[in-house]
């Protein structure tokens, strides 16, 4: 039987958990399919792509740090890729183009709904950080029908560009870290910033940002989801969640998008679940 090719590009990439998850779905569904994981330099992207095609590679998740420079790679973008200025999923078009489109958001949204059961229309929710992951996630959380999103980012032109990319002023607003006090309470609150990716030093927020039905999601997972998870038990958050059922969520919208078929995710997350001190020591 033919394996069709899929891969994940990003660096560093060979923590990545996507082989995993699109290997088990592969064998739940009965789909045959290779899905590796490609190492790439920003530099040497475009390049790694068009050889992955060469050789017949039919879809690629696209990860960091390359996601908003998938989008110039693409030929079409679907509605959500564009409104989130960020590619995640890679189709191979029979007339030999990329089409990206960004499974993200939709992927936090099924994890919130579903999985830990929130009703996300007319909560209001704190969007911390403005880089391509709270880009990817923006535009769901707002068709999902929160009431207002209120963006911080440490560097607040770049909170500006994605409100204004988000064009709904009435819903959506930008405010700088220092006035995290006056903000009042949240019902939801997602960390879609790097901070512990690079020294993991603790996340101090004010607990005036939480009240008696706050959901604290760390887009982040493993180690990375550990300061601002540490950070929302302490102020008594009534949920936390990292980004593990996002991450096998969007995956199963990228596994739908290329195969038709959509796979059934909580096997794997439990999975996945299971090997959590693995994650959190070695992923
Ligand atoms: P990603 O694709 O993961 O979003 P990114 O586009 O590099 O990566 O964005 C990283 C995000 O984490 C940004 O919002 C960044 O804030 P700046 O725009 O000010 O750089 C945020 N971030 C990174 N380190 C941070 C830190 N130590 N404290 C707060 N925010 C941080």
């Amino acid at each position: 039987m033919t394996r069709t090719r899929y891969a994940v590009f990003g660096q560093p990439v060979a923590h990545s958990l996507s082989p995993r998850i699109h290997a088990a779905f592969a064998d739940t569904t009965g789909i045959a399919l290779e899905y590796t994981a490609i190492e790439a330099s920003p530099d040497e992207f475009s390049e790694v792509l068009e050889t992955f095609a060469a050789q017949g590679g039919a879809g690629g998740n696209v990860t960091l740090p390359h996601k908003e420079a998938a989008v110039a790679l693409c030929t079409t973008l679907s509605e959500r890729a564009r409104r989130a200025g960020a590619v995640n999923t890679l189709v191979r078009t029979a007339e030999g183009r990329w089409h990206g489109d960004n499974t993200d958001g939709a992927g936090l949204v099924r994890d919130l709904t579903g999985r830990h059961r929130l009703d996300l229309r007319g909560r209001r929710v704190l969007l911390l950080g403005a880089g391509g992951a709270a880009r990817g996630v923006a535009p769901a959380l707002l068709d999902a029908g929160v009431q207002q999103m209120v963006v911080v980012n440490r560097t607040p032109a770049r909170a500006d560009a994605l409100v204004d990319a988000l064009g709904e002023p009435a819903r959506v607003i930008a405010r700088y870290w220092d006035d995290l006090r006056e903000l009042g309470d949240f019902e939801l609150i997602v960390n879609a910033t790097a901070a512990a990716r690079g020294d993991g030093s603790g996340f101090s927020l004010p607990l005036s940002l939480v009240n008696s039905m706050t959901t604290a999601v760390d887009l982040n997972y493993g180690e990375a989801a550990i300061p601002f998870l540490a950070w929302a038990r302490a102020s008594q958050c009534r949920n936390r969640a990292d980004g593990l059922g996002m991450l096998v969520e969007q995956a199963a919208e990228s596994f739908a998008l290329w195969h038709g078929v959509r796979p059934q995710t909580d096997p794997v997350y439990a999975m996945l679940r299971e090997r959590d001190v693995l994650l959190v020591t070695a992923d």
